[in-house]
């Protein structure tokens, strides 16, 4: 059962997450008390919170009644004893085990029996953080994404001994806080930090093996891939050095399994001080004036677009792409085949979408030269798609085929031939790591989706996107990464190939 408002609430440490989970609580009705170690710093926290809401106010989201009733609600306190009366204490420290540990066992002295204990950490384990409590199931994990007032997303944490009412009490006071909360088991990255791993993995790879750089990967990602955010500019906006020690974190938490490895090259500019934002240069210029790259677009030629292909196998979720490509001119002639990737067979040169190899594989394969496209989100609005061939497209065709997705409304990016391409890897390693968390039971197929729209602000759930794709397909992609890679990186889940062919995790 949710805590009614008249239930006070607490939250120990007012940093940046602290002072922004207080501002939650208040918001929603509790008097929350704030304490945190160092001297003057609960204060600070509410002067900041004095600011924000007079910015409320000045832009009309709040009156000013109501940021006062607010405001009047957040207390600063000097010591951890005067927690006493708290019904939820929010913990929100430094990221260290001994002091978590050690500012529970104080609050579990300090507090009634009846006391709910929650963690914000993003990293430990909840069931090592209360295996000091003389009660350990009072302790959950309540983790809220930066900036608290704004995301919607909370991972609520069950540990090993987390007892489930003080898990669904948690889960409906955050509903109750306007919060999306997700049901998460106490794992290593949780939801959001292990599933998303491979957004920035991928990209550092794909930069790493001279695929493409940063400019261009980032483009792909946004206007094929659907992303707000590509992930070269999202690790300059976290710091390479934070992105890169939650990464070794989730490595080490997994035992140093080498899906999760995480990338030299990150580590490099962590350790040049090359962080993003806040050291003014990571893999963009951050300084006043500065010119940045720009995406790589393949060269514009006056050479005509193909006129006449024969589309081999069923267009699946590829039918928008093949009408806009009609639209432009291209006529098509559908030839019947059970293949899980559709071509488009010009005569001397065939394309098709990526399927996880490399094209010259593809090539070899067929027996013709081949052109790749990568993924798109919606193939209906896409505005950018990657090109890759084999070595023996001639020049003039893949020119050819460049003009025709130009004549179709897409800015066309040539990237080296790299097995999954830019979009096709991630995502399919995004969807992996999505059915991986699914099949440990993490979370269901509802709380994943929703922590990965709602804490990184995916343009739709891996699990959706999966279900849009084809399971069969997303397979086929991850077995050919391994095959071309022969690394462990890759593996598909073993769920995969255990799932019936209709089953859809969500509904479209
Ligand atoms: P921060 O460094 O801004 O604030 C931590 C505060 O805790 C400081 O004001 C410090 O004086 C205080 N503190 C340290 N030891 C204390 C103790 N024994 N008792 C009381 N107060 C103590 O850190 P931030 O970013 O607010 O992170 C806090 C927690 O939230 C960490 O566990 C972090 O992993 C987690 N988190 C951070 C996110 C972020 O993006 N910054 C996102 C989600 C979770």
């Amino acid at each position: 059962m949710a805590l009614s408002t008249d239930q006070d609430v607490a939250v120990v440490g007012g940093g940046a997450m602290g002072q922004g989970i207080a501002q939650v609580a208040a918001q929603a009705g509790h008097h929350v008390r704030l304490y945190d170690a160092a001297e003057g710093q609960a204060e600070k926290a509410k002067a900041a919170l004095v600011k924000v809401f007079a910015r409320l106010v000045e832009k009309g989201r709040v009156d000013q009644a109501e940021a006062d009733a607010i405001l009047a609600r957040v207390e600063p306190v000097a010591a951890l004893e005067d927690l006493r009366a708290s019904a939820l204490v929010i913990e929100a420290v430094v990221e260290r085990l001994e002091v978590k540990q050690e500012v529970f066992a104080k609050l579990e002295a300090i507090c009634g029996a009846d006391t709910i204990l929650a963690s914000n950490t993003s990293s430990l384990s909840i069931t090592a953080i209360g295996r000091t409590l003389e009660y350990p199931g009072r302790l959950v994990g309540m983790h809220f994404f930066n900036p608290a007032p704004l995301l919607a997303l909370v991972e609520v944490i069950a540990g090993l001994a987390s007892d489930p009412d003080v898990v669904e009490s948690v889960y409906d006071t955050a509903a109750n806080w306007g919060k999306s909360p997700v049901h998460a088991t106490s794992t290593p990255g949780f939801i959001v930090n292990r599933v998303a791993r491979p957004f920035y993995g991928e990209a550092l790879r794909a930069v790493e093996e001279g695929a493409a750089d940063p400019a261009t990967v980032d483009a792909l990602m946004c206007e094929a891939g659907g992303f707000r955010m590509g992930p070269f500019a999202l690790m300059d906006l976290i710091g390479n050095d934070v992105n890169y020690s939650v990464s070794s974190a989730v490595f080490e938490a997994f035992n140093y399994d080498p899906r999760y490895r995480p990338s030299v090259l990150q580590k490099e500019m962590a350790q040049g001080g090359l962080l993003g934002r806040k050291s003014g240069q990571g893999w963009f210029d951050y300084a006043e004036g500065a010119e940045n790259p720009v995406p790589l677009d393949a060269e514009i030629t006056d050479i005509a677009p193909p006129e006449a292909a024969i589309l081999v196998g069923d267009p699946g979720p590829w039918a928008a792409l093949f009408e806009r490509l009609s639209k432009a001119g291209l006529s098509v002639e559908r030839q019947e085949d059970d293949c899980l990737f559709p071509l488009l067979d010009f005569g001397p040169v065939f394309m098709g979408p990526s399927d996880g190899t490399h094209a010259e594989a593809v090539a070899e394969a067929e027996g013709k030269p081949a052109i790749l496209f990568d993924l798109a989100l919606d193939w209906g609005t896409a505005s950018r798609v990657a090109l890759t061939r084999s070595s023996h497209v001639p020049a003039d065709d893949m020119a050819r085929v460049a003009a025709l997705f130009r004549a179709a409304g897409f800015t066309v990016t040539p990237v080296d031939d790299i097995p999954g391409m830019v979009v096709t890897r991630t995502v399919a390693m995004l969807m992996n790591e999505a059915l991986d968390a699914l099949y440990k039971g993490v979370s269901d197929a509802d709380g994943i989706d929703t922590a990965m729209m709602k804490g990184v602000n995916y343009p739709l759930g891996p699990l959706q996107w999966a279900d849009r794709l084809g399971h069969a397909r997303v397979l086929e992609i991850l077995d050919n990464l391994t095959d071309a890679y022969r690394e462990e990186r890759y593996r598909a889940c073993a769920l995969w190939r255990r799932l019936p062919s209709d089953l859809h995790f969500r509904e479209d």
